[in-house]
């Protein structure tokens, strides 16, 4: 069997020479399909630069990673934008919403780019944000949104494709406990439905709530472990 993510001594640095930085230290990591992983460690210990190269919007200086089998570092700019738009679903701190469209056309974004026609998109996208709570609020735009309410409409965005792996970085930072709580909640159960969910978080409660739980210190894993089946 293939893991659907598989990390073989990945290096990562900047800058060049004298200057060279490392931030990621051989990591090795092997995700399963369905998995809820928990990643904590300090700041600046490198939580974020691993979150990016498992999302391929950046690239190891060194060592492999497999993507359900296939070495990364030979796709395509093509079939990397693929994967990026159908396998992976980003959630950050941030939100990163775009703030001149409404709800309801941010979470449609995504299905033009994988060339899904208007209506069924916008059907699919009221649908989402219904899920998440939201369907009085298809027709505001971000700034006329809470915290909590702006986080909803980014899992809804990351969902429009329906990909198998959530990546959120540190999703609940902005949130106050309850939207930290609701957002955690509705983690959990995309992930009770089958998803592959990877979670940055410095919240302790929230990362003993995972079933695997890994720690990162100065660019390398110091701790993997599972509770429960
Ligand atoms: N583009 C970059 N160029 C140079 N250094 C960088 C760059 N991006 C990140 N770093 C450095 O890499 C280290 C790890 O950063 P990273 O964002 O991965 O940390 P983090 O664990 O996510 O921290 P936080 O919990 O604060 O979000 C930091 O020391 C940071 O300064
Ligand atoms: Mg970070």
């Amino acid at each position: 069997m293939s893991f659907m993510i598989e990390l073989i001594g990945i290096n990562k640095s900047y800058g060049k020479g004298k200057n060279e930085l490392p931030i990621l230290k051989n990591i090795n990591l092997k995700i399963e399909e369905g998995e809820y992983v928990a990643v904590v460690g300090p700041s600046g210990s490198g939580k974020t630069t691993l979150m990016n190269i498992l999302g391929m919007i950046d690239v190891a200086t060194s060592g492999e990673y497999l993507f359900e089998g296939r070495p990364v570092s030979k796709l395509t700019e093509r079939e990397l934008a693929k994967i990026r738009n159908r396998k992976i679903g980003f959630v950050f701190q941030s939100f990163n919403l775009i703030p001149e469209l409404n709800a309801l056309e941010n979470v449609e974004l995504p299905m033009i780019y994988a060339g899904i026609k208007p209506s069924e998109r916008k059907k699919r996208a009221a649908e989402l944000l219904s899920l998440m709570g939201l369907a009085d609020r298809l027709s505001h735009r971000p700034s006329q949104l809470s915290g909590g309410q702006q986080q909803r409409v980014a899992i809804a965005r990351a969902l429009a494709t329906d990909p198998p792996i959530i990546l959120a970085d540190e999703p609940t930072g902005n949130l106050d406990s309850k939207a930290g709580s609701d957002v955690i909640n509705i983690l959990e159960s995309l992930n009770t439905r089958g998803k592959t969910v990877i979670l940055i978080t410095h919240d302790r409660e929230i990362a003993s709530r995972a079933r695997r739980r890994i720690e990162i210190r100065d660019g390398m894993i110091i701790r993997d472990e599972r509770t429960g089946v």
